[in-house]
């Protein structure tokens, strides 16, 4: 199933196209069930770019589970963010939130679409400061989540699939903005790190540049 000019620099698929829309369409009812109750439609912030293509299939899904529920509102709204996340020595504060007036944001039922979670210490930094801007709640959702030893706690409320600590690329992930439009999700191997290093610079590997 690998696509034949990536075969090189990937290890193998971790989770395959279909796969991953099955857990979407299991995640698209959990999610239209547990939003119920809320006083207003949830607001999805869609984290660019990564979770694009997730946030596609997702929409897509709860829109047709919605169309036959018989509730007559509105299931949600969302908006695209750009969320730059700083290094620092404290904990919390240091990230940045783009593309978006962040003064709408209050008061509302956010819900945070990820692509991944890895050490969790971007989202553990967003969460609080969208609660800090007067949010009325603040949850998330990820594709995947790693098991990792550099994990620093921070769990996703709503999880696609947990995963290894390794390093995937595809369905919008990236390795250098390389593999985003691959519809699997795979890990990238050594050969695969090497060649697209300088990506964004020269365009990979030599026999793709001709
Ligand atoms: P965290 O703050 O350590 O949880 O990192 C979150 C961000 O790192 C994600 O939104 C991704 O942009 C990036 N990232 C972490 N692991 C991977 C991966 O395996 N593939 C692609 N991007 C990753």
């Amino acid at each position: 199933m690998i696509p034949e000019s990536y075969k090189p620099y990937l290890s193998g698929i971790l989770i395959s196209e279909g796969f991953i829309q099955d857990r979407i369409t299991a995640l698209a009812a959990e999610l239209l069930h547990d939003w119920q109750d809320l006083s207003s439609p949830p607001h999805l912030l869609v984290v660019l770019k990564g979770a694009s293509t997730f946030f596609g299939d997702l929409l897509r899904a709860l829109s047709r589970r919605h169309a036959n529920s018989g509730d007559l509102r509105v299931p949600c709204t969302f908006d695209f963010v750009r969320v730059k996340s700083y290094e620092g020595t404290e904990s919390t504060g240091n990230v940045r939130v783009s593309g978006i007036d962040l003064e709408s944001l209050r008061g509302r039922h956010l819900v945070i679409i990820e692509d991944i979670i890895d050490t969790g210490a971007t989202m553990a930094k967003l969460v609080p400061m969208l609660q800090d801007l007067g949010a009325a709640s603040v949850q998330s959702v990820s594709l995947l989540q790693k098991r990792t030893e550099r994990a620093c706690g921070y769990r996703g409320n709503y999880v696609g699939f947990e995963i290894p600590d390794a390093f995937v690329v595809g369905y919008c992930l990236d390795y250098n903005e390389a593999f985003r439009e691959m519809q699997h999700i795979a890990v990238i191997n050594a050969a695969g790190i090497a060649a697209f290093k300088d990506f964004e610079e020269n365009h990979g590997p030599a026999e793709y540049t001709k």
